[in-house]
């Protein structure tokens, strides 16, 4: 409804916004920098990406990356284009979570794309690495949840991606695999590194040095994903997740990220972060609007993630 209402503002404001701030002005700062982060969002066309589908729904942002006659094989084009829909993910107030799927029934991503492979020099290859992994970096520290739907094939950096991101779900017919061996290679966007951490050093690496495959059911076994799903239920049931994430504080829940992915990194002491994070959420309006809900035996409201 606040979003509803902020948008209609927004609006008004297209009428008589003439560039100098007038209107804004007369409000309160807080309130005049969301109407103007409002203002930006609701008015700006969606952005369009050559090898990306977008869609916002309920706070829910769906990305599809969409080369189905190439199993969505990720190019330099699509890792082109998912650093740039991070952007959005990072600032697009109105976003409060995401999915992350491929187009069409066989496959979320099936790999790198290894047509771009031929040619490539020791350096550029290491660079294609270190760039794939930033990109994941920056997934697997978004601070607003994202989360894999794994609708078929999910191999080399496919697995990888969806190994980056908060937590994977999977349609009966997917399969799990880094087939890197295969082509002389291992993987390079952090594949065995998170494999490791995902299902253990023993499992992870049979699976790299056989680049065999792992069903669905085996890989929900592993604890690779947490739920395994018919495919025509496979977005209707992490978007159920999300609308209940969607509901907690922000901050908060971006902070149960950044500690937990603390554990997994060395630079950090992970009780330290956690210490830190349960500090700054205490500093928060969220933190007096949930306490006080809960006194007052009412549902929280909170505000500080997003617009509605
Ligand atoms: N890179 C580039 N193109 C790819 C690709 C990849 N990783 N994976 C699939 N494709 C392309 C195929 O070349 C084919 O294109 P074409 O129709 O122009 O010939 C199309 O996608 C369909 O794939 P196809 O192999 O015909 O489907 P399939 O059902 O017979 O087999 C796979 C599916 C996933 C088993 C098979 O495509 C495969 O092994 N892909 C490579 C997986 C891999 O090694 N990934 C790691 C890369 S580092």
């Amino acid at each position: 409804m606040i979003s509803r209402r902020i948008l209609r503002i927004g609006l008004e404001l297209t009428e008589t916004f003439d560039g100098t701030g007038r209107i804004a002005r007369h409000l309160p700062i807080n309130i005049r920098h969301h109407l103007n982060t409002a203002y930006t969002f609701a008015l700006k066309p969606p952005i369009m990406y050559s090898t990306l589908l977008t869609s916002l729904e309920e706070n829910i942002f769906t990305i599809t990356i969409n080369r189905p006659d190439k199993l969505n094989a990720l190019n330099k084009q699509v890792l082109t284009d998912l650093n740039a829909v991070l952007d959005e993910v990072y600032t697009n107030p109105h976003i409060k979570s995401v999915i992350i799927t491929g187009s069409g029934p066989k496959a979320f991503v099936a790999g790198a794309d290894i047509s771009e492979f031929s040619g490539l020099t020791k350096e550029q290859s290491k660079a294609l690495a270190k760039a794939g992994q930033d990109i994941f970096f920056r997934i697997e520290n978004s601070p607003k949840p994202i989360v894999a739907c794994v609708n078929g094939f999910a191999l080399g950096g496919g697995c990888e991606l969806a190994m980056s991101c908060h937590f994977r779900i999977a349609s009966d017919n997917a399969k799990f695999g880094q087939p890197e061996v295969n082509l002389g290679l291992i993987p390079g966007y952090g594949g065995t590194q998170r494999l490791v951490q995902l299902i253990g050093k023993g499992r992870a690496l049979e699976l790299l040095m056989s680049g065999s495959l792992l069903d669905a059911n085996t890989a929900l076994q592993y604890g690779l994903v947490n739920y395994v799903v018919l495919q025509e239920e496979l977005l209707q049931k992490a978007k159920s997740i999300l609308a209940i994430i969607n509901t907690k504080a922000p901050i908060a829940v971006g902070k149960c990220i950044a500690a937990a992915n603390a554990v997994f990194d060395e630079t950090k002491n992970g009780y330290e972060v956690e210490v830190t994070a349960f500090g700054d959420c205490f500093d928060t309006p969220d933190r007096v609007e949930g306490t006080t809900a809960f006194l007052e035996k009412r549902k929280p409201n909170f505000s500080s993630g997003g617009l509605s």
